[in-house]
């Protein structure tokens, strides 16, 4: 095996989607997913069917990525899994099956952080595209269906949490918010594409409050529910009369605040090389807003490819790439964490 080329399978599995993705060092070579339609007519992510919906994808998913990207299991170098954080029924597909094929093939296994996954997915180089990730030392603003974090990036696996959300995730306002307004899970693409067309003050929201970085979002999540609650009760068609207007003012108010938090952050550290990353790192409106934040900031800015925002397995591969450079493999005894913190 030619140890100039790193050929590493990442397997993700911690929420609701299957994924499987190959790089050869910094290349991405496939990167394959497989999205759980199941869990629409409940309004949310059923962690019971997730994981065995798992099962049925994880083989067809792996096979897919590795034929994509034009090589045999022999040629791998190292395996990686999510080992949190997540719902542990799917981690535990995920984590089980990869711990199976390294064994097998007797190379060595990685644990990846998903958070830092999301991070550290700024680094994965697509053929043909330019290649300028972000320098050392670097804020990253990591926004999910789970979390809400500012996060101080000294190097590829030295992280620091400045401040995180004390209660809502930044993307579970948005799911919730739609869910409100009877719009189907997950809501944040969908209030994103309304919001288009909406008028953003419309609607006034009380600012959220939390101390120092950190976020908080279950007040505004409940102003929203009282404002709907109180206007049906005088028009029942409210909400389908000023949806895109309810979206366009809920997602002010929530860019709003991540971008207060932002600039604060970038204050305090002095730090003006600012990146963003998870899935509500796809908002259009959040990435447009940083855009204009980056002039008035002077700051130098890093937006994902939309594939690298939501749950992929890329970020999984590359943020083992430089495990394995530091030679941190997981050994036989290695389980997920639903809580895994960095
Ligand atoms: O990172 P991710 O795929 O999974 C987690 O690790 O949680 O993030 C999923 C979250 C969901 O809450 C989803 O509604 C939100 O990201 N999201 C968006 C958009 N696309 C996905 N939120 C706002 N605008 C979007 N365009
Ligand atoms: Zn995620």
């Amino acid at each position: 095996m030619d140890e100039e080329f790193v050929k590493i399978l990442g397997i993700e599995s911690s929420c609701d989607d299957t994924g499987a993705a190959v790089l050869n060092n910094h290349t991405l070579l496939s990167n394959i997913i497989a999205g759980q339609q199941v869990h629409k007519e409940y309004g949310g992510v059923v962690p019971e069917l997730a994981s065995r919906a798992h099962q049925q994808n994880i083989v067809p998913v792996v096979d897919v990525a590795l034929n994509k990207a034009g090589i045999d299991k022999s040629d791998l170098h190292a395996i990686a899994f999510t080992k949190g954080p997540g719902l542990m029924g799917s981690l535990l597909v995920g984590g089980t099956f990869a711990k199976s094929m390294a064994l097998a093939l007797g190379i060595p296994l990685i644990e990846v952080n998903h958070m830092q996954g999301h991070i550290l997915a700024h680094f994965i180089k697509t053929e043909g595209e330019p290649y300028n990730p972000p320098r050392f030392p670097f804020l990253c603003l990591t926004v999910s269906g789970g979390h809400t974090q500012i996060v101080l990036v000294e190097d590829y696996l030295k992280m620091q949490v400045l401040g995180q959300t004390l209660d809502d995730a930044a993307g579970e306002a948005f799911d919730k918010a739609a869910k409100i307004m009877g719009l189907p899970y997950p809501g944040g693409p969908l209030v994103d594409k309304l919001a288009r067309e909406g008028d953003r003050s419309r609607f006034q929201f009380p600012a959220p409050h939390a101390p120092g970085l950190n976020f908080s979002f279950s007040g505004l999540k409940t102003s929203f529910l009282y404002l709907v609650r109180d206007e049906t009760e005088k028009d029942n068609l409210f909400v389908s009369k000023f949806t895109a207007d309810l979206c366009a003012s809920f997602q002010h108010c929530v860019i709003g605040v991540l971008m207060e938090k932002l600039r604060m952050a970038s204050r305090q550290t002095g730090i003006k090389e600012i990146a963003i990353a998870g899935g509500v790192s796809a908002n259009s409106a959040l990435r447009q807003t940083l855009k204009e934040e980056a002039k008035n900031m002077g700051w130098n800015i890093y937006i994902p490819k939309m594939e690298f925002c939501t749950d992929n397995a890329a970020m999984i591969a590359i943020t083992c790439y430089y495990k394995y450079q530091k030679k941190e493999f997981a050994g036989a005894s290695s389980v997920p964490s639903a809580r895994y913190e960095f």
